[in-house]
């Protein structure tokens, strides 16, 4: 899948890159704000890890416009409700749709209302909804309350849908996986990735079959998902009543996109995963040192799934038994600076000492 682009348009968003493969057309006004064109970074470490001559890379979508994936997706949908006329976009979220949302209405010049799980939403997710100046109504109820309320609102015809039930929004998020293709030259043979609603798996798995049916790759990965173990609906094949994780973005007990996973799942002979809370922050703790790259919690659960994989000698959930010079993409979704709580209770050993050379190279252990 060649992206269709010049070199003026390098710096536009994933329309200008790859608009004959979306659903747009000369007339849809593009609101976009230079998403997508993420790093696909080599891990010599998580590499070596697996070993076998295998390459593992890192596509950090956490570098997107508003800090995650999401911007991929909203390009697209903002795209098309500004095109059918819609005045105001509303998602539930439990955060980066609702930060995402938010900025490509402020973009469009148009309003956003957003339906978020009280006291559930990272700081920094917020802290954008606020900026971006979207209409911010918290519930008591959990996501799946929230999105259930959405649905509701949306048949009224007085909103845009921009949840990943919105199709635009899977149009726009496979471009990742097209990104991915160019880059390598090839489809990877696994792709790790966080599942929350499920929508994100549903759109690589379409943007890679996109690929292959196309001929710009040989074969399909093998598409892996990571949910978190309290909040793990498709794992477990049911309804998760109350979902709970330290991964607050993938805090969802009954996902939109379940069946379309579980088909995602299947068709490409990949799996659907767990990690607890504990490897989730150690994988994220892991990535920023070793890698200096900060993701968000639940971002970090396809790396703590990789290790698991890497560890655990179970043959049908394991990488011991890989095959040789296999390629592994990880997606890491979101940016670490959007969640800081857990880090900033670490940040408080940091006490002052005086300002005097002998104070600081003692202080540095010189
Ligand atoms: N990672 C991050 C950082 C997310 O924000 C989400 C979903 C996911 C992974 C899971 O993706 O839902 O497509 O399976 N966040 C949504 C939101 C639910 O409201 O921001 P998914």
């Amino acid at each position: 899948m060649h992206s269709t682009t010049t070199k003026s348009q390098e710096r536009g968003g994933v329309i200008e890159r790859y608009r004959e493969f979306l659903p747009v057309s000369p007339s849809t006004p593009v609101i976009s704000l230079g998403e997508g064109n993420t790093p696909l970074i080599y891990s010599p470490r998580l590499s070596e890890r697996v070993g076998r001559g295998c390459e593992v890379f890192v596509k950090n979508e956490g570098v997107n416009p508003t800090g995650s994936f999401k911007d991929r997706g909203m390009t697209v949908a903002v795209s098309k409700a500004v095109e059918r006329g819609t005045r105001i976009l509303i998602c539930a979220s439990t955060g980066n749709t609702s930060a995402s949302a938010a900025a490509y209405a402020a973009r469009a010049g148009i309003s956003c209302v957003v339906i978020l799980p009280a006291g559930k939403i990272a700081t920094g997710k917020l802290l954008q909804a606020f900026a971006y100046g979207a209409k911010i109504v918290a519930i008591e109820g959990n996501f799946d309350d929230a999105l259930r309320i959405v649905r509701e609102l949306g048949k009224t015809g007085d909103f845009a849908i921009v949840n990943s039930i919105n199709p635009d929004r899977i149009a726009g998020q496979k471009t990742a996986a097209f990104e991915i293709v160019d880059e390598l030259g090839d489809a990877p043979d696994f792709h790790l990735l966080p599942v929350g609603n499920a929508g994100n798996i549903t759109a690589y798995w379409t943007g890679y079959s996109e690929c292959r049916a196309q001929e710009s790759s040989t074969k399909l990965p093998a598409m892996v998902g990571f949910q978190a173990t309290g909040a793990a609906p498709i794992f477990h094949d049911r309804v998760i009543e109350k979902p709970e994780t330290i991964a607050s973005a993938i805090r969802i007990g009954n996902p939109a996109s379940w069946k379309q996973a579980r088909a995602a799942i299947a068709e490409s002979h990949g799996s659907i995963d767990v990690v607890n809370d504990d490897a989730i922050l150690a994988a994220q703790q892991w990535l920023a040192q070793h890698e200096g790259i900060l993701v968000e919690p639940a971002s970090a659960a396809p790396i703590a799934g990789f290790f698991k994989w890497c560890d655990s000698d179970d043959a049908a959930r394991s990488f011991q038994k890989i095959r040789e010079n296999c390629r592994i993409v990880c997606t890491v979704t979101g940016h670490g600076l959007k969640d800081p709580d857990v880090i900033i209770g670490r940040m408080k050993e940091l006490k002052p000492i005086a300002a005097t050379l002998k104070d600081v190279r003692r202080a540095i252990e010189l």
